[in-house]
């Protein structure tokens, strides 16, 4: 062991439902934050609870289908499939759970739809608009019905006011479906209409 602590003696409970925002310097570790929470990174020390189980003795293959059905991500940088539609983007983890294409089409279209995207449902990632594609990967990160959306970033590659609409639909859509949502932002207006928001230093997440 180094000696070198990203952050130590971090305490966080996320309640079903509930809506936080992270905020911290750049390289503060909110990233490797959210990856340790949703499984993708696993922590030097500490332990993270899923369902109140922990999981540090999980096999990759349990961890990875808890994410499969139970979460859904928004990246800044979108991580659309470029030789898929937007439709077929988004039925992508519902087809993964396990659902016929049809139930999966329609509900991918249906949240498509509510995030006004009716008229771009076939189009190919490189042919939208950055706002566009954000609203495509916020409807990949819910049409799953996953317990909680991890968001880091989401909105960091869109002008300001793309940026805030699209904070607003995601928080909107996350409580609509009583979805509990973890974003990572720097944007404070969108911050303040959540839940809690907290900063992350090198003492934890205050
Ligand atoms: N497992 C780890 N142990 C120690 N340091 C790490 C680990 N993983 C990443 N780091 C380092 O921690 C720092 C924080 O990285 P991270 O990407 O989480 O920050 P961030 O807050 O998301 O930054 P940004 O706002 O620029 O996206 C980086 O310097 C990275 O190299
Ligand atoms: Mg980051």
């Amino acid at each position: 062991m180094s000696g070198d602590w990203l952050f130590k003696d971090l305490n966080f409970e996320l309640v079903q439902g509930e809506h936080v925002a992270i905020q911290g310097a750049s390289g503060s570790g909110k990233s490797t934050l959210l990856n340790i929470m949703a499984g993708l990174e696993v922590p030097a020390y500490g332990e993270v609870h899923w369902s109140g189980q922990p999981t540090s003795a999980w096999s990759a293959e349990r961890r990875r289908s808890c994410r499969q059905s139970e979460m859904g991500f928004v990246f800044q940088a979108f991580h659309l499939l470029p030789h898929l539609s937007a439709l077929q983007n988004v039925m992508v983890p519902c087809l993964l759970g396990g659902q016929s294409g049809l139930v999966c089409s329609e509900a991918a279209r249906s949240l498509l739809c509510d995030l006004g995207m009716q008229k771009r449902l076939d189009a190919k990632p490189t042919s939208l608009s950055g706002g566009e594609q954000q609203r495509v990967a916020l409807a990949r990160a819910l049409v799953h019905h996953p317990k909680v959306v991890f968001a880091d970033e989401p909105t960091g590659n869109l002008d300001t006011k793309t940026a805030a609409s699209t904070l607003s639909l995601l928080i909107e859509l996350c409580k609509s479906r009583q979805t509990s949502l973890v974003v990572v932002t720097h944007a404070d207006e969108a911050a303040r209409s959540m839940g809690r928001t907290l900063h992350l230093t090198a003492e934890g997440l205050i």
